[in-house]
């Protein structure tokens, strides 16, 4: 049977071309780059021509390019970067829908005596900015908002929420693991001071990250040890990775344009056929500027899980809005705080497209769905037969 890979916010194909481009460093060419011999030298050179790459997808300089291990890591390094260096300011704001890279360390932080604003989101996932306004205090030491959605693919206006911070001095991060890639970035006339973006989500290899981090902003490194990074991050860098996202970055800088009206073509084919035939359906998000290659769909009285359990036998995949907690399944943080009803926050499926799918996927899905739904619903003791729903819950 034949996958249907609709989960890219979840991983990426690593691209041929990404792969090609790693290998050597897996046999030949596995000099240290710190090394004093010419051996491990070319082994530097290349990490600089990497670093190039990354540097020109960003539109930011090379020296502003710190390799990291994961989005995680470089999320969790500039908050502690901010905090460590931020004069005993103890106040981070950030939004409501945030991945748990920030979200549980803010979490976390919050329980260590630092003071934590949550910014809400509208039904459509929408930052409040008057309330993101109003939170900034002379206490506080850094902002972090995801730039989109890993769940909605809803962009929020992080330039203009860095430029409030900025006039306020205080620094801002933001989380661009889904944006990179997929929408443009242009850090040169920008007030964002740090970034985070991960390999995996672009067609790099898992493993791989990188923070942003704007010239002249106060930076204490996470992880202490070798001068690597520019004494920044230390740890023996992970070459073959590192070449492999460079690789990544320069082919999308080359074909974000194409290839994102191509899968946003795709994923709006998607989503009208869907909605057109699954009755008490909807797009959660829809309403907002979103990712190109995003799809969040609420089908009304059915559980996530079970509507993934039977996508996998047609080897189609996708992700569920709901997760096990506890023995029971809770809707997520992200369809929570934009209000979707119960019922239809534990039927929500997420979509993901990138590069690598095609027309005939998307025939595909679009047929299994309906029966897929029709069967579910069939059980549900929530749905009636002629498409009443009962109330239940919230
Ligand atoms: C928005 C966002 N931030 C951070 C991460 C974490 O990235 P990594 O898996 O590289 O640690 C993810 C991964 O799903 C993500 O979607």
């Amino acid at each position: 049977m034949k996958t249907i890979y609709m989960d890219n916010n979840a991983t990426t194909q690593v691209a041929p071309e990404v792969l090609e481009a790693m290998l050597p460093y897996f046999s030949d060419l596995y000099g240290n780059p710190s090394s004093a011999h010419t051996f491990g030298g070319q082994v530097a050179h290349r990490i600089r021509d990497a670093r190039e790459q990354v540097a020109h997808l960003l539109g930011a300089s090379p020296e502003e390019i710190i390799f990291t291990s994961c989005g995680t890591e470089s999320d969790s390094t500039a908050i502690r970067s901010a905090l460590d260096t931020g004069d005993g300011k103890a106040h981070i704001v950030m939004s409501r829908v945030e991945h748990a890279a920030v979200k549980v360390l803010c979490g976390h932080l919050s329980k260590r005596g630092y003071r934590v604003t949550e910014i809400p989101v509208d039904k459509e996932g929408r930052l409040d900015m008057d309330r993101y306004r109003e939170s900034l205090t002379p206490d506080t030491a850094i902002v972090s908002l995801m730039w989109a959605n890993n769940e909605t693919g809803v962009i929020f206006p992080v330039e203009q929420a860095a430029q409030m911070a900025k006039k306020r001095g205080i620094l801002f991060h933001t989380d661009a693991v889904q944006s990179a890639g997929k929408i443009p970035i242009d850090l040169k006339n920008s007030a964002i001071d740090m970034l985070s973006i991960s390999g995996h989500k672009l067609h790099a290899p898992k493993g791989i990250g990188v923070l942003y981090l704007r010239k002249g902003t106060r930076y204490a490194p996470f992880l202490i040890g070798g001068h690597q990074e520019r004494g920044r991050r230390g740890g023996t860098e992970n070459v073959a990775s590192i070449i492999g996202l460079g690789k990544a970055c320069e082919l999308a800088t080359a074909k974000m344009v194409e290839e994102n009206t191509k899968v946003k073509k795709l994923r709006d084919r998607l989503e009208k056929e869907i909605l057109a035939r699954v009755p008490n359906s909807r797009v959660n998000g829809g309403g907002s500027e979103r990712l190109p290659n995003t799809s969040n769909i609420s089908f009304e009285s059915v559980e996530g899980e079970a509507i993934l359990l039977l996508m996998d036998e047609f080897g189609i995949c996708a992700s569920s809005g709901s997760a096990c907690t506890s023995g029971s399944l809770q809707p997520s943080h992200v369809l929570r705080a934009m209000g979707v009803p119960f019922t239809m926050a534990h039927g929500s499926i997420r979509f993901s497209l990138s590069r690598y799918n095609a027309e005939q996927e998307i025939d595909e899905v679009v047929d299994k769905i309906p029966p897929i739904i029709e069967q579910l619903r069939s059980f549900s003791p929530f749905w009636k037969p002629e498409g009443q729903v009962c109330a239940s819950g919230t």
